[in-house]
């Protein structure tokens, strides 16, 4: 008999729309990637992850693949395993039958989404107690369940690379904090490389990246009341080495006004909404980064060209 058990937060209030018109208040406007994931955009993100040019998700799910046993034996049996952001769970599937864990705790902010595939895995791994939560886990909180056994943070995909890099420093520490001195991370990485092909994987040829880009005037159309005009925008990702991130803009391509709930938006010719940065790291900056939050050692498992890492962080102390 499948064990599935469904854990709801109370989800902070809405502010989100003063947050979008502070955004497109500065002085380079911005609006955040949290707006790239309607229905419309995880779609897009999917087929993203299909290109040639993003070697992220392949490169990733082949290093899960080869190293499950390696990764499984270094993290150890009967912990409660906790996914943030878990979307569909594909990615954990690799890693259950290896692994071994007493729970799975996939965590997500978009409800349905997480039940359906909370039951869908539930019903594929029998064996394994699923404790669905549904909760945004970039801010601070604490597990609605109590379970004896060690805390193990699955973060893949590379999604720290989403903040900047003091909020990824603030959440390796909450991170930190959730696992205890016992527990530990197991997190997706992208690293530094050549700039081109940086370039090429936020610049994909069949122009899925620019979809992806776009789209997010789409959604904020639909959700605000606006009237975001998409033709009249175009794509630009460049890799950015003094602030070692691809950074995504939607740049004006005519003097314009748009309207969001009311509020009249002037644009000129050329102006960008910054829409997301992907930072990527060094090996070892990523480390000094870790060991700062509180996690002193690591295993870590890269593919032959140094493009992407697995890193296993946890504390010399309770492992
Ligand atoms: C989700 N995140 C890790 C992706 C990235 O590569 O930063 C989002 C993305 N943006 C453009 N392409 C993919």
């Amino acid at each position: 008999m499948p064990s599935l058990f469904f854990h709801d937060l109370p989800m902070p209030a809405d502010e989100s729309l003063t947050h979008v018109l502070n955004g497109l208040r500065k002085p380079l406007k911005t609006i955040s990637p949290k707006y790239f994931y309607d229905k419309r955009g995880s779609e897009l993100f999917m087929e993203i992850t299909r290109q040639p040019e993003y070697y992220l998700t392949r490169t990733e799910v082949k290093l899960l693949q080869n190293y499950a046993s390696d990764i499984s034996r270094a993290v150890g049996e009967n912990c409660l395993l906790i996914e943030y952001g878990s979307g569909s769970s594909k990615k954990v599937r690799i890693l259950l039958d290896s692994l071994k864990p007493r729970a799975y705790a996939p965590l997500d902010i978009s409800r349905d989404f997480l039940a359906a595939a909370a039951a869908t895995l539930a019903a594929e791994f029998p064996w394994l107690e699923v404790h669905a939560t549904c909760l945004d886990y970039t801010r601070e909180f604490e597990l609605p369940f109590s379970m004896d056994a060690r805390r193990i943070v699955f973060f893949p995909g590379s999604s720290i690379g989403n903040f900047n890099r003091l909020d990824a420093s603030a959440f390796l520490g909450r991170v930190r904090k959730l696992v205890g001195s016992d527990g530990g991370l197991l997190i997706g990485v992208d690293l530094k490389k050549d700039k081109d092909i940086l370039n090429a994987a936020y610049n994909d040829a069949n122009g899925v990246t620019e979809q992806f880009n776009l789209n997010l005037l789409s959604h904020i159309n639909n959700r605000f009341s606006a009237d975001f005009n998409i033709n009249a925008f175009s794509h630009a990702a460049q890799y950015e080495p003094d602030n070692g991130c691809v950074a995504m803009y939607l740049v004006s391509q005519a003097d314009q006004e748009v309207t969001v709930s009311g509020t009249c938006i002037p644009f000129s010719t050329g102006e960008r909404i910054h829409t997301e940065n992907s930072h990527k790291y060094g090996k070892e900056e990523f480390l000094d980064m870790a060991g700062d939050a509180g996690f002193s050692e690591h295993y870590c498992w890269t593919d032959e060209s140094n493009w992407f890492g697995i890193f296993f962080l946890y504390s010399g102390t309770g492992h």
